[in-house]
């Protein structure tokens, strides 16, 4: 079946186990309960045989807490390889755990839920085996009931091989998502136990359609009553809905209910509304399951002319592409660094992200469901054919279809998702019967959830469409080919398509070498912020791609590489050969990517400006570089203004340098790579002077409609002088895993920043806190990210402060020699 108009709408849901359980134990009913099962293990990083074994001695074994990354511990070394990030990812690891099942529990069904372990994860109960999972990113659950004792202590294993060449990024290594120990009656609502769609939804009602999955574990026939209640966003309950149901023994049964929702408040960006569904199972008079989901209510429409229309609106995506990381703390999941993430996106003008390349963390789409972000969900990066030597292709024929199922049936529920991506670039693009897979990827896509098209991000051109494989998707990804949207669109009278993957510029924060540099490289290692053009071959000025969005409407929108800078894939620096599966160790110290107009702290560059000049409404401007030219007074300085109002003034000490219109005055960008930009490239996004330098204060005025709308002024700063601390939350939970990022700024006395200071921040943490991670952006440092101090760069360092279980206040003090210190107060409740 070919879509040129997808229509669906859907009532989503999440289960709230899953999300309570990064936070506390959820409660089912009385007896049933998901524990949160991340609490009091053992690891044990070797290859050891017989690990799984019930008496194996583990007292000496350390002890922690999951989520788990071992890999960020480091060190950073050149051993490493630079595309995996520099961390020592590869090798054999063992997380055990003691625990007791209460006696009580004797005739339950006991589970185990990996929220993701990467990788190969093999799983035993008492020196029984369980069951194994090779894919890192997906989650699974494993039965647990029968080597289950009772009243008397259970020791489960769990090994781990991350393996060498394996991954084109970071991939984290451990058990770094949550896990949860399920305790469930024999008649129960299984994992991914619900579905909801929304078949009719107008301004008045709602039309909510829920599947209910009930398992009988026993070994008798059940009759049961499934009771549905929807509760709106303020716990009022709005529908309700009882319904009988019959299961067999030992088998499941499956209940479709329809609810109507009056008035339904929309889920959508501006206003993402969630309402929350209760589906209670009673056998005999007793509840033997409760499970509590929230939802939200939206139409989706993918229109060949209109574009992606959500509730009927038309959205341009405002997209970005983000790996799994989160910068200095590594890949151990946490809902606060996620939800900050998407927050800074958000603030860029972001409104969609695309989960490249693998099953994301279910944190990162709660945080999208709440923030009003739509999500492309995409399951892999390699099919049959590998692009690392130890790639997901090896697990592929045995694999794919349960790992897609598995992860469509756990994703299908969120309001933000929009779409399911089989693929990022994968190699059988160029193959005649590419085709195939397409189409048995995209048959279980629209098995599992009929309601979301699928989609591909393409990067070779014409291959895909001569071995037809875009014309078994419902929408058509390019990677890196926008002067191509109009033909494809012309030749194609079927097909949607949109950017999937865009631009990959590079830079770093705080950086400007004079003259600019073209050429991808640079002494430092580190890449010129003046936004010029740097990067890999494929990759092209974001000015580029927004020429060819204005020419051509019909695209959904973009997805820019990459959101946040990443660890791994330092790009331009270490070379990209999959050919070879080769080492990226030839530019060594560099470990992290360059692609993000956002650092791995979450520090903006210079892009992030360009981007919100572009995305966004409320009046804002930007001006670049510094303003610490000693040595250059009376040359000229190149400087930039981003804005997204009409017209620039610039003031250096108070004296104008000219106003300049946007989309009048262009700036000419050498730019190498594409035709479509080759030559002298003539942005129209980006204002600029040729300044001479004299110190002071360069200053940027925005005018719209002749009115002053925003300004920036930048001073040059004296000589370094203090530290100071800002939180970006000053309270938080006293959870355990709650977390303040406070920014680290050196000043000179007057309170400027200095922007070219190195110096060495020192933390004390003392009361309710311990230190998460520090960080600075820098792409090339290679000091410890669980260091007790970090050097600043370009100005700015950053110290991730996490919560205990204990209520209390945590001071930070940032102290550096010769420098005034701070103490910061984060309070946690
Ligand atoms: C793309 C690829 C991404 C990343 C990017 C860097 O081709 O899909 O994973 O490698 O290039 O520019």
């Amino acid at each position: 079946m070919k879509i040129i108009k997808w229509v669906c709408s859907i009532v989503l849901l999440v289960t709230i186990t899953s999300i309570l359980s990064c936070k506390e134990t959820s409660k089912r009913s009385a007896s049933i309960e998901d524990q949160n099962f991340n609490k009091g293990w053992l690891f044990k990083k070797d290859t050891i045989v017989g690990a799984e074994a019930i008496n194996f001695k583990d007292t000496e074994w350390r002890k922690l807490d999951l989520p788990h990354d071992w890999a960020i511990e480091g060190p950073f070394s050149n051993v490493n390889n630079a595309r995996t990030g520099g961390l020592p990812i590869d090798g054999e690891v063992w997380y055990r755990k003691h625990f007791n099942l209460d006696r009580s529990y004797s005739n339950k069904q006991v589970s185990i839920e990996f929220d993701g372990a990467m990788a190969n994860a093999k799983v035993w109960l008492n020196g029984e085996y369980v069951g194994e999972r090779p894919y890192g990113y997906i989650g699974f659950e494993l039965d647990l009931t029968p080597y289950a004792k009772f009243g008397e202590e259970n020791v489960i294993a769990v090994k781990l091989v991350t393996k060498h060449l394996s991954a084109r990024w970071y991939p984290g290594a451990g058990i770094y998502r949550n896990v949860r120990l399920k305790i469930n009656d024999a008649i129960h609502i299984p994992q991914y136990g619900t579905y909801i769609t929304t078949p009719n939804v107008s301004k008045e009602r709602a039309e909510v359609s829920i599947e209910t999955k009930i398992k009988n574990r026993s070994s008798s026939h059940s009759e049961a009553i499934l009771n549905t209640i929807i509760k709106n966003d303020k716990g009022m309950v709005v529908s309700e809905t009882k319904t009988n149901v019959s299961i067999e023994k030992e088998s499941e049964a499956v209940a479709n209910v329809s609810l109507n929702v009056e008035n339904p408040k929309l889920w959508d960006i501006i206003n993402p509304v969630l309402y929350e569904a209760t589906s209670t199972v009673i056998v005999e008079g007793t509840i033997v399951d409760r499970y509590i989901t929230s939802f939200g209510i939206r139409t989706i429409e993918f229109d060949r002319e209109k574009g992606f229309l959500l509730n009927g609106n038309a959205v341009k995506l405002n997209g970005v592409c983000m790996h799994h990381d989160q910068g200095p703390l590594g890949s151990a999941i946490n809902f606060r660094a996620k939800q900050r993430q998407m927050q800074i996106m958000q603030s860029m003008g972001v409104n969609a992200l695309r989960t490249s390349h693998n099953p994301p963390s279910p944190e990162i789409l709660k945080a999208c469901d709440e923030l009003g972000i739509v999500v492309i969900v995409e399951a892999f990066d390699e099919w049959k054919i590998g692009k690392v030597e130890n790639g997901y292709n090896k697990h592929f024929d045995e694999w794919h279809e349960i790992d897609l199922r598995d992860m469509i049936k756990r994703d299908r529920n969120h309001p933000s998702v929009i779409m399911w991506s089989i693929g990022n670039e994968i190699l059988e693009q160029s193959q005649k019967d590419g085709w195939k897979i397409t189409k048995r990827l995209n048959d279980i896509c629209h098995d599992e959830d009929n309601t979301r098209p699928t989609t591909v991000g393409f990067n070779y051109f014409p291959a895909p469409f001569e071995n037809k494989l875009a014309e078994y998707v419902d929408v058509v990804g390019m990677n890196y080919w926008p002067e191509n949207y109009k033909e494809i669109l012309d030749n194609n009278p079927e097909m949607i398509v949109y950017g999937s993957e865009t631009s990959s510029m590079t830079s770093s924060r705080g950086v400007y070498h004079l003259p600019i540099e073209y050429t991808e490289k640079h002494e430092t290692n580190h890449v010129t912020s003046y936004d010029a053009i740097v990067g890999p071959p494929w990759a092209y000025l974001p000015d580029a791609e927004f020429d060819a969005l204005a020419k051509e409407p019909r695209s959904l929108g973009e997805f820019i590489w990459t959101g946040f800078d990443y660890l791994g894939e330092p790009t331009p620096y270490g070379g990209r050969d999959n050919s070879t599966n080769g080492y990226w160790n030839d530019d060594w110290p560099s470990r992290s990517s360059y692609f993000g107009p956002v650092d791995l702290c979450g520090f903006p560059k210079d892009r992030y400006y360009l981007y919100q000049s572009q995305w966004t409404t409320k009046p804002m401007v930007h001006v670049l570089p510094h303003w610490n030219w000693e040595g250059k007074e009376g040359e000229k300085i190149p400087v930039f203004a981003y804005t997204n109002a009409e017209e620039v003034e610039l003031f250096v000490n108070g004296k104008s340098y000219g106003k300049k219109v946007k989309g009048k005055d262009i700036t000419e960008i050498p730019a190498e790579y594409h035709e479509f930009e080759k030559g002298m490239y003539k942005s129209k996004y980006r204002l600029s002077w040729q300044v001479p330098y004299q110190p002071g204060a360069l200053k940027v005025v925005a005018f719209k409609g002749g009115k002053e709308v925003a300004t920036k002024e930048i001073k040059t700063a004296g000589a370094p002088a203090k530290v100071t601390l800002i939180a970006d939350r000053t309270e938080i939970d006293a959870d355990g895993n709650d977390l303040s990022f406070i920014t680290v700024r050196i000043e000179d006395k007057d309170g400027n920043i200095c922007p070219l200071a190195d110096n060495l921040v020192n933390f004390d943490i003392q009361g309710a806190g311990v230190l998460a991670a520090v960080g600075n952006g820098d792409q090339t440092s290679l000091a410890s990210f669980q260091a007790t101090n970090r050097k600043a760069f370009n100005g700015l360092c950053m110290f991730i402060v996490k919560s205990t279980e204990t209520a209390g206040e945590i001071k930070i003090t940032a102290s550096s020699k010769e420098l005034a210190s701070e103490t910061i107060t984060v309070s946690t409740n």
